[in-house]
């Protein structure tokens, strides 16, 4: 299978909307994903058949980015489709002349994790009970990269 990638349009709302809340156990609203279609963003997503597996959105401010969102849908989860849309991204920013690559994410996040480090991503630091849980607060793991 060799999905097709390009960048998300506004018209790909309902199916990111949805993909959203399938994957995310704290999903953007679909407002916030709206938004990220203003001028600093820039995204990638994968296709088969019409159907959105996945995607990215990620800002640009001077030579940096910063990893907004990533998500594949879960019964495309664990075949290489994450990484895939990493790839893309790196290769977007190294157009864009992009050396340094930012990105949060909540500690429990094992799967996630797993993926920024093995895509080359390094631990820089920790913002300690960042994010919200059901139970309290968990830390957020601030991660970089230079491409
Ligand atoms: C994180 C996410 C995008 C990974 O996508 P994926 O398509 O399942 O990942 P891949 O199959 O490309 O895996 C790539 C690498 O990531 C790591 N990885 C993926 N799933 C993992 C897991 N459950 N545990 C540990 N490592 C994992 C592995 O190193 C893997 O490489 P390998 O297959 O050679 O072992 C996906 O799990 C997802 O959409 N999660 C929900 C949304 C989310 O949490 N997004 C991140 C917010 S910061």
């Amino acid at each position: 299978m060799q999905p097709e990638c390009r960048p998300l349009t506004p018209a790909d709302l309902d199916a990111m909307t949805a993909l959203e809340h399938s994957a995310h156990v704290h999903p953007w609203s679909r407002g916030l994903l709206a938004e990220a279609f203003g001028e600093r963003y820039f995204s990638g997503s994968l296709w088969h058949q019409g159907e959105l597996l996945g995607y990215f959105i990620a800002d640009r401010v001077l030579d940096e980015s910063t990893l907004m969102n990533i998500c594949v849908a879960p019964r495309w989860q664990g075949r290489g489709l994450g990484r895939q849309l990493l790839e893309h991204y790196f290769a977007r920013c190294r157009a864009l002349g992009l050396g340094w690559l930012w990105l949060e994410v909540r500690a429990s996040n094992r799967s996630a994790l797993g993926l920024y480090v093995a895509t080359g991503y390094e631990e820089s630091g920790r913002r300690r009970n960042y994010y919200p849980t059901a139970e309290g607060h968990e830390d957020a793991v601030l991660m970089q990269k230079r491409l």
